[in-house]
């Protein structure tokens, strides 16, 4: 069974048609990444997945059965810019996320699971490689420390899916490179099923085991919102991929439009 499965998923805000007629099937563990046009509703679907957006039409499924209407432990998300606490330090920002899960009311573990939180999330820190700076508060950390804390910070809740927006866009190439080792070494430490969005397609190649393209396939210029983007490339990619990364890397000018013919020359290929 899949773990997530969307039907005919649509969403519309007001008149605008957003997402129309999306399918998927996404397996445990699967690591996909969704490009597309700015504002043709990638974050509005990782949304849904999240359970802050319901769609408009369709059936959207979580392991079989209607998505939960609201987020929970099993997903986290981490945006482009993450908001941390700015007065908490760095372990104090991750063992948050467990104080509040383990004392609803309170907010705070004391003693024996106190000490536990705390080894908890000294072990994820580490594995996001910031050990080194647990006494640091935000604004004392770079931005690649500060998207490695937003990851720790997700992932102190074991969810079962990671949802991830943007999450490299604002760093330096060379920052971006560490941390997309950093991301498949912990994917495949964790199991995760991820879907993480990216406006840079050799990212979106680079990563993951699937790229999604989201994209509209009919255009009324004069309603630009009266038809909404649908999922037009499921294409399978892997980090071993040297060829299709090597051609699209030695590409100037990418675009949704380009990827379509690289995926058709592929597809015409047998690959
Ligand atoms: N809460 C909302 N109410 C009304 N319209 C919305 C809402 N959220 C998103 N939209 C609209 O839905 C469309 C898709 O937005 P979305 O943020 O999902 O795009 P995106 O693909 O993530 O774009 P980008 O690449 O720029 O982040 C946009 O036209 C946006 O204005
Ligand atoms: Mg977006």
């Amino acid at each position: 069974m899949s773990l997530i499965e969307a039907q005919n998923v649509g969403k519309v805000y007001g008149d605008s048609i957003v997402l129309e007629r999306v399918n998927l099937k996404v397996k445990e563990g699967e690591f996909c990444t969704l490009v597309g046009a700015s504002g043709c509703g990638k974050t509005t679907f990782l949304k849904m997945l999240l359970g802050t957006e319901q769609p408009s039409s369709g059936k959207l499924m979580l392991n079989g059965k209607q998505f939960p209407q609201e987020p929970d432990q099993d997903r986290g998300i981490v945006f482009q810019r993450y908001s941390v606490f700015p007065h908490l330090t760095v372990l104090q920002n991750v063992m948050l996320g467990e104080e509040l899960a383990g004392s609803k009311f309170l907010g705070r573990l004391f003693g024996a699971a106190r000490t536990r939180a705390k080894e908890n999330a000294k072990a994820i820190l580490e594995s996001v490689g910031l050990t080194h700076a647990l006494d640091k508060y935000p604004a004392e950390l770079s931005g690649g420390m500060q998207q490695r804390l937003a990851i720790a910070q997700s992932l102190i809740k074991k969810p079962k899916i990671l949802l991830l927006d943007e999450p490299f866009g604002a760093l330096d190439p060379g920052i971006r490179a560490d941390m997309h080792e950093l991301i498949l070494d912990l994917w495949k430490q964790t199991q995760v099923t991820i879907f993480m969005i990216t406006h840079d397609l050799k990212e979106g190649f680079y990563l993951g085991t699937r790229l999604l393209v989201f994209d509209k396939t009919r255009h009324d210029p004069e309603f630009p919102n009266a038809y909404g983007a649908q999922i037009t490339y499921d294409i399978p990619v892997g980090k071993t991929d040297k060829r299709i990364y090597e051609e699209i890397n030695q590409a100037t000018h990418l675009d949704p439009v380009d990827l379509k013919i690289k995926a058709e020359k592929n597809a015409a290929m047998g690959n």
